[in-house]
């Protein structure tokens, strides 16, 4: 199999951890006789610099053109006195509206080896994580009307939280056909007792429910949903919801599991095309030092294996390594525990490459 893949380096962090996924999947294409092809993609804060642009229209055409996107972070407090239409988070933005990656896909898994680096009790992690937040990611505030006014001699803010019954009813399709393959639960969380957005959200989700009779759905307001996710997570198989509500509870997801540098995305489309990236940002405070988790963005990739190129068994076989190198006790700083070896981010690169 040959596959144009756009990389973007992105800032911070970034580039270490992509430059680690790359080798993998290289190994990987060797190994099973595919062919990858990587082109690199200036998007974010490093585009900026270079060009004045956080997305060049070139940048944006070659990811169209690839089966698919592989991206490490962007942003840093570099970048954050650029105008709104700027700033470097605006480059993924732009990407995800263009590219039409509405279903955002983000397991919350708790690794057996990683226990240690979790903050929750052993009682809570007797009964196992495991879930899927399908988090709606072209839609909702972070799309709706930005605007910032003078009324009454002073300034007023408002971001539109909108969201179109079709919209709702995609992304809810996307999380009963994942439910299908789990425990066939969903919660869909969202603010129907206060939002619009959130009460259409619920009467959609409950009439594309109908077609999925096997698939049991019950509803969770987020603030609930935010306290039941660090209270008693194993009551989570697929948890659906809009774009920012998923924002904030995948970060809480991922600290839950240790940490939230072995977390991997999806970013999927209606056809194949899809962009994956680690869930951690740029973390420009460890940027440059060799003290990143690769495993985020390698699991990432392993993502796109399966999802974006059907490569089930290459898939499994990065994640396998992985697991591995966590099963001989090798740790990244931010998921160190007592009586683990404490490596950077390119000798846990080698460490998952050796057994590849
Ligand atoms: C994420 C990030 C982005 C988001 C930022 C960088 C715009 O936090 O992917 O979770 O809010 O979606
Ligand atoms: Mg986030």
């Amino acid at each position: 199999m040959q596959k144009r893949i756009a990389v973007i380096y992105g800032d911070g962090i970034g580039r270490e951890v992509i430059t680690q996924a790359l080798r993998i999947l290289e190994s990987t294409a060797d190994k099973y006789g595919h062919t990858f092809i990587f082109e690199e993609v200036l998007a974010g804060g490093c585009a900026i610099d270079k060009c004045g642009q956080c997305l060049p229209q070139e940048s944006l055409e070659i990811c169209k053109q690839s089966d698919s996107v592989l991206l490490g972070a962007v942003g840093g407090p570099k970048w954050d006195n650029e105008p709104s239409h700027n700033r470097p988070e605006k480059a993924l933005l732009t990407l995800r509206k263009e590219l039409g990656l509405f279903a955002n896909i983000r397991p919350a898994t708790l690794l057996p080896q990683l226990r240690k680096a979790s903050p929750l009790k052993d009682e809570i992690l007797n009964c196992g994580i495991d879930f899927i937040i399908v988090r709606e990611l072209i839609g909702g505030a972070y799309f709706g009307e930005h605007k910032i006014e003078q009324i009454n001699g002073e300034k007023v803010a408002t971001d539109g939280m909108t969201y179109s019954a079709s919209q709702i009813e995609s992304i809810a399709k996307v999380a009963f056909d994942i439910a299908r393959k789990r425990k066939k639960q969903v919660i869909s969380v969202d603010k129907a007792n206060v939002l619009s957005s959130s009460r259409l959200w619920r009467e959609v989700v409950e009439s594309v429910a109908k077609n999925y009779p096997d698939v049991q759905l019950s509803h969770m307001y987020v603030d609930n949903a935010a306290m039941q996710i660090c209270r008693a997570p194993s009551q989570f198989d697929v948890l659906l919801t809009e774009n920012m509500f998923g924002d904030i509870l995948s970060d809480e997801a991922s600290v839950i599991t240790g940490t939230i540098g072995v977390i991997p995305s999806a970013s999927l489309s209606l056809g194949t095309l899809g962009l994956y990236e680690p869930i951690h940002g740029s973390a420009p405070d460890i940027a440059g030092e060799d003290k990143a988790n690769p495993i985020g963005t390698i699991l990432s990739a392993a993502m796109m294996l399966e999802l974006s190129f059907g490569l089930t068994k290459e898939s499994e076989a990065i994640q396998r390594a992985v697991q591995e190198a966590l099963e001989k006790g090798y740790r990244t700083g931010d998921m160190m525990s007592e009586g683990c070896t404490l490596v950077g981010c390119k000798q846990m690169g080698d460490i998952i490459l050796e057994s590849i």
